[in-house]
């Protein structure tokens, strides 16, 4: 099997000190392979959103190890983390977090514009991303002329549009009626059949179900981890669908996310302006 996408080794998260200490993660151990759909379940301060955090470089675990795409994120300073951030991970968070007073598809742009990608093909990734979450013909809307379903799509749209190694949400579909949920939902079925690499949070037993493996998490310590569904990777070129999600993938942060510079043990993240993508690594 390949290198997992991220792989975290006891880790532990204690928040204050004294009478005031939590102990919000108490030795988590995970890996995640490429091509899976995680769902992490757990009830109110159980320590999902600091292990979300942890996973998306957000925040430091106080002890234990993490590697995302084999790079241990301990060892990087603040504007590799950055880096990595911005091209290893999209986040999809229960608020949206859409730019008011801005299209749809100026939104999905921007992480674009952070990496430094030049406007037009800007927009044609953009324009690609609207695609997979069936909302390219919202493109021209702002965030209030769109439903709550219809704003998360975009939010999802702007987490693909990099085309990172790993979709983190947190809590994605809470903000969201039954009828939006099953459409965010369907997204993610979708991404996963094209191979994107997927770890939710969610307090609802529907969308955990939806997922290939669930993870049950109890006052910070990992309970249950089932695998609800094999990982299945699409063959190259397969199915239309595959085809689509390959048609943002395919061309710029293309088949891979690592750096301009690699080492042994796995990426270097240079800064911004050297990144240059690699060949191979992630293309089915
Ligand atoms: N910045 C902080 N300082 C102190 N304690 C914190 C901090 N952030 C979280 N905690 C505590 O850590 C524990 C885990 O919190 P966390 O936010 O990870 O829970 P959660 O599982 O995401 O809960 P919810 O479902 O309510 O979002 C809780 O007891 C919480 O009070
Ligand atoms: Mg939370």
């Amino acid at each position: 099997m390949s290198r997992p996408v991220l792989e975290v080794q006891d880790l532990k998260k204690i928040y204050g000190t004294g009478e005031a200490t939590v102990h919000a993660l108490r030795g988590v151990s995970m890996t995640v392979h490429r091509g899976d759909y995680v769902a992490i379940m757990g009830s109110s301060g159980s320590g999902k959103s600091t292990l979300m955090n942890i996973l998306g470089a957000l925040d430091i675990p106080t002890f234990g190890s993490y590697k995302l795409d084999g790079v241990e994120v301990g060892t990087l300073s603040d504007s590799q983390l950055a880096l990595a951030r911005n091209r290893l991970i999209g986040f999809i968070f229960q608020a949206f977090n859409l730019i008011p007073r801005t299209s749809a598809v100026a939104n999905v742009e921007l992480p674009l514009a952070y990496a430094g990608v030049k406007p037009r093909e800007r927009r044609r990734r953009a324009m690609a991303a609207l695609d997979i979450v069936g909302l390219a013909d919202r493109a021209d809307h702002e965030p209030n002329q769109l439903s709550g379903g219809q704003q998360q799509r975009v939010a999802v749209a702007r987490a693909l549009v990099t085309e990172p190694a790993l979709l983190l949400a947190d809590e994605p579909t809470g903000n969201l009626d039954s009828k939006s949920t099953d459409d965010v939902l369907q997204v993610f079925d979708d991404l996963s059949a094209a191979g994107r690499t997927i770890v939710i949070i969610t307090h609802e037993d529907e969308v955990g179900a939806r997922a290939k493996r669930l993870i049950r998490l109890v006052d910070g310590a990992i309970v249950t981890d089932n695998r609800q569904s094999p990982i299945e990777l699409p063959p190259v070129g397969a199915a239309a669908a595959h085809a689509k999600v390959q048609s943002v993938t395919n061309g710029h942060l293309a088949a891979g996310h690592g750096a301009a510079a690699r080492t042994t043990t796995g990426t270097t993240y240079g800064p911004a302006s050297s990144y240059a993508p690699p060949v191979g690594r992630h293309s089915a």
